[in-house]
C-alpha cells in the first residue's frame, strides 16, 4: 500500500468524467488499498479515484464514528437506482477543497447498485450520512465538486482560498 497525492482545485483532472471499470482484479484492489490508506491519512471519510489522478469509477468510504471500529467500504461502477423526493441538508467538505465547508441539499434516501471489493454486485439502500457521502463521491465521477452547487461568487472565493492555502 502507498500514500498517493490528493489533487486539489483547480486541478483540471478533477473535472474529468471517470471511466467504468471492466474487471475487479488484483490491480484494481491495489488501487483501492492505496485510496483507503490515503483517505485515512488525510483524514477523510470518502475518496474517489479521480482525486488521486486516476479517472476510474472507484470510490472508497468509511463513515464509522471515531469510537467505532473501522468499516471500509468500496464501490466500483456505482449507480443510483432511485432517489427520494425529500432532501437532506448537510454541511459538506472535500479533501480536494481543503478547509471549505458549506451546506448542500441532496436526496435523503437512495437505492444503490455497485460492485464491491470482490467484484460482487451489491444493491442496497442508503440514508443519512451514508447517502450524503456516496452522492458526494459519485459526483466526483462526473467531474462535479460540491462547490459547483454554490453560487459562482462562493465557488470562486473557495477556489481562491484553496489556492492561497496550497501555495508554498
Ligand atoms: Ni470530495
Amino acid at each position: 500500500m502507498a500514500l498517493r497525492e490528493i489533487l486539489v482545485v483547480p486541478h483540471p483532472v478533477l473535472k474529468q468524467v471517470s471511466q467504468p471499470v471492466e474487471t475487479v482484479d488484483d490491480e484494481l484492489r491495489a488501487l483501492m488499498d492505496d485510496m483507503l490508506e490515503t483517505m485515512y491519512d488525510a483524514p477523510g471519510i470518502g475518496l474517489a479515484a479521480v482525486q488521486i489522478g486516476v479517472p476510474k469509477r472507484v470510490i472508497v468510504m468509511d463513515i464509522s464514528g471515531p469510537e467505532e471500529p473501522k468499516a471500509p467500504q468500496y464501490f466500483v461502477n456505482p449507480e443510483i437506482l432511485s432517489a427520494s423526493d425529500d432532501r437532506l441538508p448537510y454541511e459538506e467538505g472535500c479533501l480536494s477543497v481543503p478547509e471549505i465547508y458549506d451546506e448542500i441539499e441532496r436526496p435523503a434516501r437512495i437505492r444503490l447498485r455497485y460492485l464491491n471489493y470482490h467484484g460482487e454486485t451489491v444493491e442496497e439502500d442508503a440514508e443519512g450520512l451514508y447517502a450524503v457521502c456516496i452522492q458526494h463521491e459519485m459526483d466526483h465521477l462526473e467531474g462535479v465538486l460540491f462547490i459547483d452547487y454554490l453560487s459562482r461568487l462562493k465557488r470562486d472565493r473557495a477556489v481562491q482560498k484553496v489556492k492561497k492555502l496550497t501555495r508554498v
